[in-house]
């Protein structure tokens, strides 16, 4: 359903940085009902690959097929469709903040909404009921009314998988979601991720740093070195000498950290 061939993004120079290539030749397939952990060096491009997914990036070369269609060079108008399917989740929550947990969920349902609905902020019985259920699923039902920043950290990140479940989405593309949280709740938000994997058949693609919740939590893991793909296999093929391999790093490249 998510298929790269031969991707590639320059981040192209400005007056005080170079050009930089961040993805390079990547070719991968990723199949519905898989979840996947991209792990790899503090730039090694896992946050660019996930982009360039939903197309928040633009395609330097290569092309994205996103379910059978070529979305490589999409406009934003012709991306609104393909993203109602594509729920995204961040490291820093991105909820609105002074608006209800209720509201927050509801507007992962703004995609299949007509434009004066979404103007006027009316959603159908169907949208609510929708983003109660998922609100309880996640464990908040009694924060329904409560302003999203009077939430603990932990029950932010919780909206937000919500927020991106109520999409009915294909895909959730989850950015380091636990990177911002106590580690213990790591594995509540990471739990949730693997119930609606699970549960709703929601193909899971994960940023992450720390190595066991990968192999923890995923069917399948991808090592990014430098842009390239160095690792694509199963969570125990993943061995001291692979880890190696992804997490090398010259010593330039240190000095220029
Ligand atoms: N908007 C941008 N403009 C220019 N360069 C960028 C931009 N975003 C990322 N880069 C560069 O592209 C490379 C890959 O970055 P990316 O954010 O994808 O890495 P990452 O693997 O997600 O790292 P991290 O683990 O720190 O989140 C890095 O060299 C980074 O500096
Ligand atoms: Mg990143």
């Amino acid at each position: 359903m998510i298929e790269a061939i031969n991707l590639s993004k320059v981040y192209p120079a400005t007056d005080h940085t170079k050009e930089v290539y961040a993805l390079k030749n990547v070719s991968v397939k990723i199949e519905k009902g898989e979840f996947v952990s991209v792990i790899g060096l503090s730039g090694a491009g896992k946050s660019t690959f996930l982009r360039c997914i939903n197309r928040m990036n633009t395609i330097s070369e290569g092309k994205m097929i996103f379910n059978g269609i070529d979305i490589t060079n999409y406009s934003e108008n012709q991306l609104r469709d393909i993203r109602k399917k594509i729920g995204f989740i961040f490291q820093q929550f991105n909820l609105v903040k002074n608006i209800s947990v209720l509201n927050n969920v509801l507007i992962g349902r703004i995609g299949y909404n007509s434009v004066w609905k979404n103007v006027l902020g009316k959603f159908s019985k169907e949208d609510i009921e929708k983003a109660r259920h998922y609100i309880n699923e996640v464990g908040l039902i009694e924060k329904i009314r409560v302003r999203a920043d009077n939430l603990s950290g932990g029950q932010q990140q919780r909206v937000a998988i919500a927020r991106a479940v109520v999409q009915e989405p294909d895909v959730i593309l989850a950015d380091e979601p636990m990177a911002s949280l106590d580690p213990k709740l790591s594995d509540v938000i990471l739990g949730l991720l693997k119930k609606f994997n699970y549960e709703n058949n929601i193909t899971i693609l994960l940023n992450v740093h720390v190595i066991e919740y990968a192999k923890k939590y995923s069917t399948r893991i991808i090592g990014f070195n430098k842009g390239e793909i160095v690792f694509d296999g199963k969570p125990d093929e993943l061995d001291h000498h692979t880890i190696e391999h992804i997490y090398k790093q010259d010593k330039t490249e240190l000095e220029n950290l």
